[in-house]
């Protein structure tokens, strides 16, 4: 996005234009910076051509992941839902894996149907649960098991995934107890071994880190490994202080395990792939003065936009028009939902603002719109992608009476 003629306009159409036609508050994604995203990715591991499984929870939407999927692209999916959007975007099974703590029987079972690369088990019990349906359909299943190796990713505490004291994966004794009772299993193909630390991952080191915990269990167990799946996480700039992941020394990283250990490698991105291709496009009700600081009150909220109030995130906010004149009171920016936490960002200076204007707020297109929801009975907003001057609505505005 950048502006032209002071206007904030994504690939070849500005903002305005786009809210004049759609309404706001919409979600919008420029399709040739997820075509960049896609390729700086594959170009950062073409050493080792990864299959690179998007992670499906980051952006649901179904004509998302066609795109994607066009690039080439598998699936991380998380539920049964996730693993159906997958399927339906066209998706191979080939290059779907399944991961997630709880996993339902008819989960498993629909997943075993459909003939997915790896479901990703988390515990003992979820495997002798597949083992069990396996059974009773006569068939090998290809598993992997999800590694807790116990590393900081060094992010926020909330998106951390890899310390013993969270609850996904398994800790090296089980992963040992795992291995064994695989060897024993008719109904079990043990292929993986996968790890996910974490989210928003800025530094490189928790990476090296897992790779060695990683390697120094694979020296040890004694099992053949077709496949390392080393989850997602790679974070983005979110502010322009942000410093940016050194890839280059992932991808060292990665060699250096790889000259020990004769395995593909999976990856499962989802922030890195779509986060900065999405802004979320809002107006401007009402301007209130409180003294020491004005609220401005947007018609975009935080169901529409949850990362702010879950996390404390921070988005970059931008005015759709630009002027020169600045504000002489901080803006609060918030929605109208009636929770105190409905707020998107304070910011001391800011252009002065009129009712009615239009704000941008960048980098929301992983885990702004899948985390949405109705709350406070409220419409779901507009999806549309972006293609230079092309707009296409990818889903539609949800309407009072699909939810009363
Ligand atoms: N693989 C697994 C097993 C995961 O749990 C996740 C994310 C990913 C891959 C993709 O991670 P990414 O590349 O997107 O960082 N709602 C939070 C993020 C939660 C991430 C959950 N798991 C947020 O808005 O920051």
């Amino acid at each position: 996005m950048k502006y032209i003629n002071r206007r904030l306009t994504i690939e070849k159409i500005s903002l305005q234009k786009i809210a004049n036609k759609f309404g706001t508050p919409f979600y919008s994604y420029s399709y040739s910076k997820l075509k960049e995203n896609i390729s700086n990715f594959k170009k950062s591991f073409r050493s080792f051509s990864p299959l690179i499984c998007f992670a499906v929870k980051s952006n649901t939407n179904v004509n998302i992941i066609r795109e994607i999927k066009k690039f080439g692209l598998g699936a991380d999916v998380v539920s049964v839902g996730e693993l159906m959007m997958a399927l339906k975007a066209g998706i191979n099974p080939s290059k779907i894996v399944f991961s997630g703590v709880g996993k339902t029987t008819s989960e498993i079972s629909f997943a075993i149907d459909k003939k997915i690369l790896l479901i990703n088990a988390e515990s003992l019990s979820e495997i002798k649960e597949i083992n069990r349906i396996a059974k009773s359909k006569n068939k090998r299943i290809k598993i992997g098991v999800r590694l807790n190796p116990n590393t900081d990713a060094k992010t926020l505490s909330q998106i951390s995934t890899g310390k013993k004291e969270n609850k996904f994966g398994v800790n090296k004794n089980t992963f040992y107890e795992i291995i064994n009772y695989c060897k024993n299993s008719k109904n079990i193909d043990l292929k993986c071994l996968s790890v996910h630390i974490g989210s928003q991952i800025l530094d490189y080191r928790p990476y090296e880190k897992m790779l060695k915990a990683v390697s120094q269990i694979l020296n040890k167990s004694n099992h053949k490994f077709e496949f390392i799946d080393l989850g997602g996480g790679m974070g983005i700039s979110y502010t322009d202080k942000n410093k940016k992941l050194n890839y280059k020394k992932y991808n060292t990283a990665v060699l250096k395990f790889l000259r020990k250990h004769k395995v593909k490698i999976i990856f499962e991105p989802g922030r890195s792939i779509i986060g900065d291709t999405g802004t979320l496009v809002s107006k401007i009700i009402y301007i209130k003065d409180s003294g020491s600081k004005k609220f401005i009150i947007l018609d975009a909220a935080m169901n529409d936009l949850m990362r702010p109030a879950l996390y404390g995130a921070f988005h970059k906010t931008l005015p759709v028009t630009k002027s020169n004149k600045t504000s002489k009171k901080p803006y609060e920016f918030v929605g109208p939902i009636c929770e105190s936490t409905d707020k998107f960002v304070t910011l001391k200076k800011f252009q002065l603002l009129n009712e009615k204007d239009l704000i941008a707020i960048c980098d929301v297109g992983a885990y702004g719109m899948s985390l949405s929801s109705n709350y406070n009975l409220r419409p779901k907003p507009i999806e549309l992608l972006i293609k230079g001057s092309k707009i296409k609505v990818i889903r539609k505005r949800q309407k009072h009476k699909d939810i009363i």
